[in-house]
Order: C-alpha cells, then sequence, then structure tokens
C-alpha cells in the first residue's frame, strides 16, 4: 500500500439498496480518482460487495468476517468468501459488533482468518468512556495486545490499527486531536513494548469516530493519524466529497 491516507468509509448497514449501492460507489470512485495523497477503502454491507468494483484509488473491504475458516456458522461469512468476490480489506472489531457480544478473543480469532486469507484488516479498538484516571488506558492494552496475539510478527505491516474511542462514534464530536496524538502514542509505545520499536512507530494507526470535513483536517495532522474511519459522512456525496478533499489538501 502507498504512503497515502486511508479513508476508510464504512457504510453500515446502508444504503437500501444495490442499485443506490452502485450508484454511492461509482461517485466516490469518480471523486477518489481526482485525489492525490489518498485512498478510499469502500465498506459496503456485505450482500453488496460483489458488485462494487474496486480502482486504482478506491479498494473495497468488508465489515466483518467469521473468524473461523468454514462449516456449519449459519448465517456467518468467511475470511476467504469476501477475498472471492474482490474484497482486499476488512474492518475487524468495531464497537457496534462488540457491542452485540464480540470479544476481544473473537477479534483476535478475525485478524489470524483475514491474514491468512489475504485480507488487510483494519483493527478497531477503543475505550467505552475516557475515565480521568487512565482506567482506559488499560482496557487500551487488553484490546491490542489479544487483538493482534494470533498472528506473526512478520505480519504486522498488513495490519491498520482504527482508534476508535466508542463515545465518540456517532456522536456530535469528535476526541480533540491533541488527545488523539497522546493516545496514539501510547498505542505506539505499548506495540513497541511489545514487538520492538519498528513495529511501534511504523505501523499503521488511524482514528475514527465523527470525522467530518471540518474536523478530518486538525485531527490527520495535529493528531499524527495516518488516516481516518467515517461513517455517516460517508454514505453521501455531498458531505464525503468535501470530506476528501479536506484530506486530500493535508500537505
Ligand atoms: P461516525 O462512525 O463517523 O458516524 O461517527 C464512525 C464509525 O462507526 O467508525
Amino acid at each position: 500500500m502507498s504512503k497515502n491516507r486511508l479513508v476508510i468509509a464504512n457504510w453500515k448497514m446502508n444504503p437500501r439498496t444495490l442499485i443506490e449501492a452502485k450508484d454511492l460507489a461509482k461517485s466516490t470512485r469518480t471523486y477518489a480518482s481526482k485525489m492525490k495523497n489518498l485512498d478510499v477503502i469502500i465498506c459496503p454491507p456485505a450482500v453488496f460487495l460483489e458488485s462494487l468494483k474496486s480502482s486504482s484509488k478506491t479498494k473495497i473491504g468488508a465489515q466483518d468476517i467469521s473468524k473461523e475458516e468454514q462449516g456449519s456458522f449459519t448465517g456467518q461469512v468467511s475470511a476467504k468468501q469476501v477475498v472471492s468476490v474482490g474484497a482486499s480489506y476488512v474492518i475487524i472489531g468495531h464497537s457496534e459488533r462488540r457491542a452485540v457480544g464480540e470479544t476481544d478473543q473473537d477479534v483476535a480469532g478475525k485478524v489470524l482468518q483475514s491474514v491468512v486469507s489475504g485480507l488487510l484488516p483494519i483493527v478497531c479498538i477503543g475505550e467505552k468512556i475516557h475515565d480521568t484516571d487512565g482506567e482506559y488506558l488499560k482496557e487500551l492494552k487488553e484490546q491490542i495486545t489479544i487483538a493482534l496475539s494470533l498472528i506473526k510478527k512478520t505480519e504486522l505491516w498488513k495490519v491498520t490499527i482504527a482508534y476508535e474511542p466508542v463515545w465518540a462514534i456517532g456522536a456530535k464530536e469528535a476526541m480533540s486531536p491533541h488527545d488523539i496524538y497522546e493516545t496514539v502514542l501510547y498505542l505506539r509505545k505499548i506495540l513497541s513494548d511489545i514487538y520492538g520499536k519498528t513495529v511501534g512507530t511504523s505501523i499503521n494507526i488511524i482514528y475514527g469516530g465523527s470525522v467530518d470535513a471540518t474536523n478530518a483536517r486538525s485531527i490527520i495532522k495535529e493528531g499524527n493519524v495516518g488516516g481516518i474511519l467515517v461513517g455517516r459522512q460517508s454514505w453521501n456525496m455531498d458531505t464525503f466529497g468535501p470530506l476528501l478533499k479536506a484530506v486530500d489538501s493535508i500537505i
């Protein structure tokens, strides 16, 4: 992957129909093709994956995969299956998955399945409450440590960490760039302690949670992150277009 900034478009359970999904993907592709400094990963509902084409500036990603390789798991979709319909990325451990019971161990299993199947994992971690006595740092440490525990150090270059404080997702305001900066430093320190400095400094960490066209620039620059994970603002080009422009203009 290039050094371009990553913009993950998490469509969640939108839009309503395949026709609308194709339309949105097409306008996203057209917009992204004019950008120089970013790559967009469109993550639609699994049922639309096969119909949405990737391009040089837009790749396709799944929003989740099973931690199992294959078998009797009704309703689940495997890493290999999403690869076979053109996905190159997968979001793993999103707080909306964790909210319905996904554990850190499940996340670890999914990360393993993704790397052995050739999918690049975007691993979401984030505290539920940003307390003032630092308890949230323990929560983050546990999440990140367990999430990566089943893969080899040599596979870590495939991983993008999405730091998404749960309280900032679907909210009115994002975390402040200063707080993002500090937390990302902390995450790099944890990874350096476990895997050594090279991994700790080079692993790609992005931010997600109420990013929009007005705050994207300062989040990326002052927060010192390699990109953003965008929910609501990616579902419509009236909001996503200006957001992409803002990110692309960062020097
Ligand atoms: P939001 O969602 O941009 O709508 O806050 C972010 C996310 O779910 O990761």
